[in-house]
């Protein structure tokens, strides 16, 4: 692999010997750093430039080899207005993507306005930032649960520039001392080589260096940092006039780095975590605005109940925890949702309100591959339009919930490769008369209103029929038998859903080994079982006592003893099954411990929907 890198470089390099300068300017002196300590490439450039002239320059073009620009994810130019360190005023310039005559096809180039044009013999000087996503390659691409992670990166030691530079240097931040091989250049004639300091290499100072000089070097050393990749992240921001702005997010997250072979031991895994499991990552943090509330985090399964919540006046922090580590190729889905208050993040100016909120994704640290923003107004809100301070692809949805006549108008914003530089806030602007805050509260008011004359019409039928008669009585109690029966069907078949919530954690126990939260899945299921038997004996007794149920109640009475055998031996056979684990006893131990009760099971459930299909007949 690396050897690639050096040929594809290779290739530009010779293409680059023979393009000319494209204007006055020279570059006096650079100072670039590139940082590899996480999972993205950040570069901090400062830039002297000289105008050598003749005339005024009022463009300074960056140039990236195609194979950069097509992963830069952030840029961006500033200028530091003012002298002195106190009244330093951030001017940030415009870059633009464009297309040079004569510049060689394998070349990108962005055109930076300075902030004034620059006289023939005077200086200004730039900094520029850059963020590259998928430029750090694992390598070896696969790697077992023990392994470290060891990643490439290539650049050049020279800046690439159009200009010539009179003095530069490069500093290469690294996350650990842990380097396997860097280039170290062999210029016999410059003399200078690459050093390693530290977690530090320094490449340069370099003197003199024509425009468009490049030298490949390639870095591999070792990198831990989490690779948590969202590949689909879709953010749904809700605004509710009535107070509330409900933020849910929808993440699909993958570790990117070295795919994990090998399989996983969560054995070795928990006994010496940082040797057997040190490219894997099982905590993430998120940062809410402050004040958020009713926050949730919830995967497939449910709600996931080992997160922690920090708050303070200046910001929320989730910490989520997946149900299992996330090791190299893994994925996991789960959502994110709290409500924030309206009065933080709704606006109004010269007659229209605005929603001020960030962008991007909350979790630290991660690069969003496809990020969708979905912001839904109010229904009857017009004239809607959006700020953003790049450039995003956008278009316009309308969705529709209980009590809506035409909808609300849903603003989707969708960016590719989002890092958390993006993380920046934007507005959705949009008109919206307090009428239209009246239609609901009025349709509201209008539906009791109509069903309070349907009470009223059916009363009158009903009188007529005459309330003493016996058959009317006979038909109230009859009535009140049904809805009795419904409801125990209703509590039994939410007994059953417990069954099938007990039978899933014993499952998930055997993919992730987590005891705790399969516990914790049983006592939950013991307290709720508790309640729904509860709930049911009122009903009970009176169908026992009615004349109408005289046929029923055999049936039912079954089916309440054969569900209680069903639920202790379903008890039984978690007991069983956790117990196992715990011992760590082999799959053959286990099974032949539970093979007794599960043929049980299996005849008590038959039994148990039988007679559930019976009673739903009556
Ligand atoms: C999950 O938590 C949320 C918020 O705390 C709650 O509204 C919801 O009912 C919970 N869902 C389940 C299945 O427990
Ligand atoms: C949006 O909110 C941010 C942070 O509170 C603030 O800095 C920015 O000025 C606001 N933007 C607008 C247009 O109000």
């Amino acid at each position: 692999m690396a050897i690639q890198f050096h040929i594809a470089l290779f290739v530009i390099w010779t293409g680059l010997l023979f393009s000319p300068a494209i204007s006055d300017l020279i570059i006096t002196k650079l100072e670039r750093e590139i940082d590899l300590r996480s999972q993205v490439v950040r570069t901090a450039s400062k830039l002297k430039i000289e105008n050598n002239g003749p005339g005024l320059a009022s463009i300074f073009q960056l140039v990236f080899p195609n194979y950069q620009a097509k992963n830069l994810a952030y840029l961006r130019a500033v200028y530091y207005e003012g002298t002195g360190k106190t009244r330093r005023n951030v001017v940030n310039l415009q870059t633009e993507l464009v297309e040079l005559e004569g510049m060689p096809p394998e070349l990108t180039v962005y055109s930076v306005s300075l902030p004034h044009n620059v006289q023939e013999g005077k200086s200004i000087t730039l900094d520029v930032f850059t963020v590259l996503v998928n430029s750090i390659i694992p390598f070896p691409e696969e790697i077992t649960q023990a392994d470290a992670q060891l990643v490439l990166f290539q650049d050049s030691a020279y800046y690439l520039s159009p200009y010539s530079v009179k003095i530069q240097s490069l500093k290469v931040l690294l996350p650990s001392k842990r380097v396997e091989s860097f280039t170290k250049l062999q210029n016999a004639k410059l003399m200078e080589n690459a050093e390693l300091k530290e977690s530090v290499i320094n490449y340069g100072p370099y003197d003199n260096l024509p425009a468009f000089d490049y030298s490949p070097i390639v870095v591999h050393f070792e990198n831990n940092h989490p690779f948590a990749v969202a590949e689909d992240l879709l953010r749904e921001i809700e605004i509710s006039h009535w107070g509330n702005v409900q933020v849910t997010e929808y993440y699909t997250l993958l570790h990117a780095g070295a795919r994990n072979k090998g399989g996983f031991s969560r054995f070795d895994y928990q006994s010496r975590y940082t040797f057997n499991g040190m490219s894997s990552f099982n905590k993430l943090f998120a940062r809410l605005p402050p004040r958020a509330h009713s926050i949730y985090y919830r995967d497939e399964i449910g709600n996931v109940s080992t997160s922690n919540l920090w708050s303070s006046s200046e910001k929320t922090e989730l910490v989520i925890e997946p149900r299992y580590p996330m090791f190299g190729g893994w994925r996991t889905t789960f959502t994110i949702g709290y409500g924030l208050p309206l009065k933080d993040f709704l606006f109004e100016k010269e007659g229209r309100r605005f929603l001020n909120i960030t962008f991007g994704c909350a979790i630290d640290d991660v690069v969003v591959n496809n990020l969708i923003v979905k912001v839904v107004l109010p229904e009857g809100s017009k004239d809607v339009d959006t700020f953003l301070p790049f450039p995003t692809k956008q278009s316009l949805e309308v969705k529709f919930s209980h009590l809506d006549i035409v909808g609300r108008p849903v603003i989707v914003i969708q960016k590719d490769n989002v890092v958390p530089e993006l993380n920046e806030h934007f507005q959705v602007y949009y008109k919206f008369s307090n009428l239209s805050l009246l239609i609901e509260p009025f349709m509201l008011i209008s539906g009791f209103f109509f069903f309070f004359i349907a009470c009223v019409a059916y009363m009158h039928i009903d009188i007529s029929i005459s309330k003493s008669s016996a058959s009317y009585l006979a038909k109230l109690q009859m009535d009140e038998v049904q809805v009795a029966i419904q409801q125990i069907q209703n509590i039994f078949n939410r007994c059953l859903a417990v069954h099938d919530l007990l039978e899933t954690s014993l499952q998930d126990l055997s993919r992730t080994g987590d005891v705790q939260s399969c516990k914790s899945v049983r006592k939950s299921a013991d307290g709720t079982l508790k309640i729904l038997a509860k709930d049911v004996m009122p009903l009970l007794v009176f169908l026992q006592s009615a004349s109408q149920a005289s046929q029923i109640w055999p049936k039912v009475e079954e089916l309440v003893v054969k569900e209680k055998e069903l639920q202790e031996k379903l008890m039984l056979k978690h007991s069983t099954v956790v117990d196992s684990f715990v011992k760590k006893q082999n799959a053959r131990e286990m099974n032949n411990r539970i093979a007794p009760i599960q043929s049980k099971l299996a005849i008590l459930k038959q039994e148990v929907d039988g007679l559930l299909d019976v009673i739903n007949e009556f």
